[in-house]
C-alpha cells in the first residue's frame, strides 16, 4: 500500500512546525533563559539550533522518508537488527514525554476555563503565583485537565492524523504567529521591561558553565522535537518531490522565532513586575495573567494565548502519540483504534504520578528527583541526547549514501550546505552530543 502523503509542502512544514512549536517554545524556553543566564544562554541556544538542529532535522526527515516507516523500521531498514534498540529507545521516549506534557497542556487549558470564568481577575503577581500553586498542587483538578487534553489528543490521532494535523496546523500556526507579536509589543512597552530585554539579549557570563551549555542542547533538541522520531515519522509522509534541507531550514526557523518572541514576551514582563526570572516552571502562568489585566481587551487577549498554548502544546502531543501510535500500526499489524487508545490511556496512567509531584507526592523521591522531574531528566538528558547520536551516525556513517540522495533528491537538487551538513553529522554532532550526554548525567 502507498503511504499517506502532505497535501503539499507548505502543509507538511506547517504540521512539522506545529510538532516542534509547542510548551517547550513558550513555557520551557523563557524560564530556562531565566534561570540559565539570560543572553548566555540564547546564544548557546542559537548556536545548537543551527548546527546540530538543523542537520539533525534533515537527516531524520530524510530517515523517513527513504524508508517510509516509523523509527523502529526506519532504524532496522536502514542499519539492521543491530540498530533497532534505538528506535525502542525514540518510541519510548515519546511515551513518557508526552506523559508530563499533557499534564502541562492540562495547565493550559485550565487557564483557558479560568479566564473565561472570570477565576484569575487580579492584577497582583504574588496572587498569580498563589493561584497557580493551588491550582498545579491540588491532587485533583489537574488530573482531570490532564486526562482533557490526552482526551483530546486521541480523538485526532484516533481520526488520522494527516488531514486533520496538516489543516488545523495551516491555520493555526500563523495565528499563534500573529498573536505572539502583539503579546511582545504589550511587554516590551511595559514600564520597567528594558531590564528584562537586556537581561534576555546581553550575555551574563558569569552564570555561565557546562550546565548552560546542557541545558541549551538538551532544549534544542526538545525544542526541534529531534531525537526521539516524531520526525523520521513525519518524515515519512513527505513528498519525494519536495526538498528536504530547504523544509528543514524553514521548520528550524519558525521554531526559533517562537521561542525568541517568547522570550521578548515573558522576560520584559517578569521585569516590569518584580518576579524573579529564575521562578521555574511557573513563570508563564504567573506573569503573563499579570499582563494581561494592564492591558486593553485583557480578558479577551488571555483567553485567546492560553486556547492558542494549548493547541501549540497539542499539534506536538500529536506528533508524541502518532510514534508509538505508528509503530504498533506498522510493526504489529494493530489498527489505529485499538494502538491509539491502548497507548493513550497507558500514557495518561504514566503522567498521574507527574502531577500529584506538583503536590501531594512532592516530597516522593526517585533518585533525588521527583516523578515529574524524572521523566524530564530521562528524556531530556538521557534519551534524547541517545537519539541525536544515533540519527547522526546513522546518516553521517552507516546510511550516508542513502541519507545524501534524499537531500538532494537523486542529485537533482542542490545541497549547497552538503560539506557543512556531513561534518556536522559525522564529526561535530556525534562528539558533541556525547560530551554533554556525558556531562549531562555528572551536573
Ligand atoms: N517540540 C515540542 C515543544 O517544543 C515538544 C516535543 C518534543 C514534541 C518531542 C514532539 C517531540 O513543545
Amino acid at each position: 500500500m502507498k503511504r499517506e502523503n502532505w497535501g503539499s509542502r507548505f502543509g507538511f512544514i506547517m504540521a512539522a512546525a506545529g510538532s516542534a512549536i509547542g510548551l517547550g517554545n513558550i513555557w520551557k524556553f523563557p524560564y530556562l533563559a531565566g534561570s540559565e543566564g539570560g543572553g548566555a544562554f540564547l546564544l548557546v541556544y542559537l548556536f545548537f539550533m543551527v548546527t546540530i538542529g538543523f542537520c539533525i532535522m534533515a537527516a531524520e526527515i530524510a530517515m523517513g522518508r527513504r524508508t517510509q516507516q516509523s523509527p523502529v523500521g526506519a532504524f532496522l531498514s536502514l542499519g539492521g537488527k543491530g540498530w533497532v534498540i534505538f528506535g525502542y529507545l525514540a518510541t519510548i521516549a515519546a511515551f513518557i514525554i508526552l506523559s508530563y506534557y499533557s499534564v502541562v497542556g492540562g495547565w493550559t487549558i485550565a487557564y483557558f476555563v479560568k479566564t473565561l470564568t472570570g477565576g484569575l481577575a487580579t492584577t497582583d503577581a504574588v496572587t498569580h503565583g498563589d493561584n497557580f500553586g493551588a491550582l498545579i498542587s491540588s491532587p485533583i483538578e489537574p488530573i482531570i485537565y490532564h486526562g482533557v487534553f490526552m482526551a483530546l489528543t486521541i480523538l485526532i490521532v484516533l481520526k488520522g492524523v494527516n488531514s486533520g494535523i496538516e489543516k488545523a496546523s495551516e491555520v493555526l500556526m500563523p495565528l499563534l504567529f500573529a498573536l505572539m507579536i502583539i503579546m511582545v509589543i504589550r511587554a516590551v512597552t511595559l514600564p520597567g521591561a528594558m531590564e528584562g530585554i537586556k537581561f534576555f539579549l546581553q550575555p551574563n557570563w558569569d552564570q555561565f558553565d557546562m550546565g548552560t551549555v546542557s541545558a541549551a542542547m538538551g532544549q534544542a533538541f526538545f525544542s526541534l522535537s529531534l531525537g526521539m522520531g516524531a520526525i523520521i515519522t513525519y518524515g515519512s509522509y513527505v513528498s519525494k518531490s519536495d526538498r528536504i534541507p530547504g523544509s528543514a531550514g524553514y521548520i528550524v526557523t519558525l521554531d526559533t522565532s517562537i521561542a525568541f518572541l517568547a522570550g521578548m514576551m515573558i522576560l520584559p514582563a517578569v521585569f516590569a513586575f518584580n518576579v524573579d526570572p529564575g521562578a521555574g516552571p511557573g513563570l508563564t502562568f504567573i506573569t503573563l495573567p499579570a499582563i494581561f489585566e494592564q492591558m486593553w481587551a485583557g480578558t479577551f487577549f488571555q483567553a485567546a494565548f492560553f486556547l492558542m498554548l494549548a493547541i501549540a502544546a497539542l499539534t506536538s502531543a500529536i506528533s508524541l502519540l502518532n510514534n508509538p501510535v505508528s509503530y504498533l500500526e506498522d510493526n504489529h499489524g494493530m489498527n489505529r483504534q485499538t494502538a491509539t487508545i491502548i497507548v493513550g490511556v497507558g500514557i495518561f496512567l504514566l503522567g498521574v504520578p507527574s502531577s500529584l509531584a506538583m503536590g501531594v507526592w512532592g516530597d516522593v523521591s526517585f533518585f533525588g528527583k521527583d516523578f515529574f522531574s524524572l521523566c524530564e531528566f530521562l528524556t531530556d538528558k538521557l534519551l534524547l541526547p541517545i537519539g541525536g547520536i544515533a540519527v547522526s551516525v546513522m546518516a553521517g556513517w552507516v546510511a550516508y549514501p542513502l541519507i545524501v540522495e534524499e537531500l538532494t533528491n537523486k542529485g537533482t537538487a542542490q545541497f549547497a550546505y552538503l560539506p557543512v551538513w556531513s561534518f556536522v553529522c559525522r564529526i561535530f554532532a556525534p562528539l558533541a552530543i556525547l560530551y554533554i550526554l556525558v556531562s549531562g548525567l555528572l551536573v
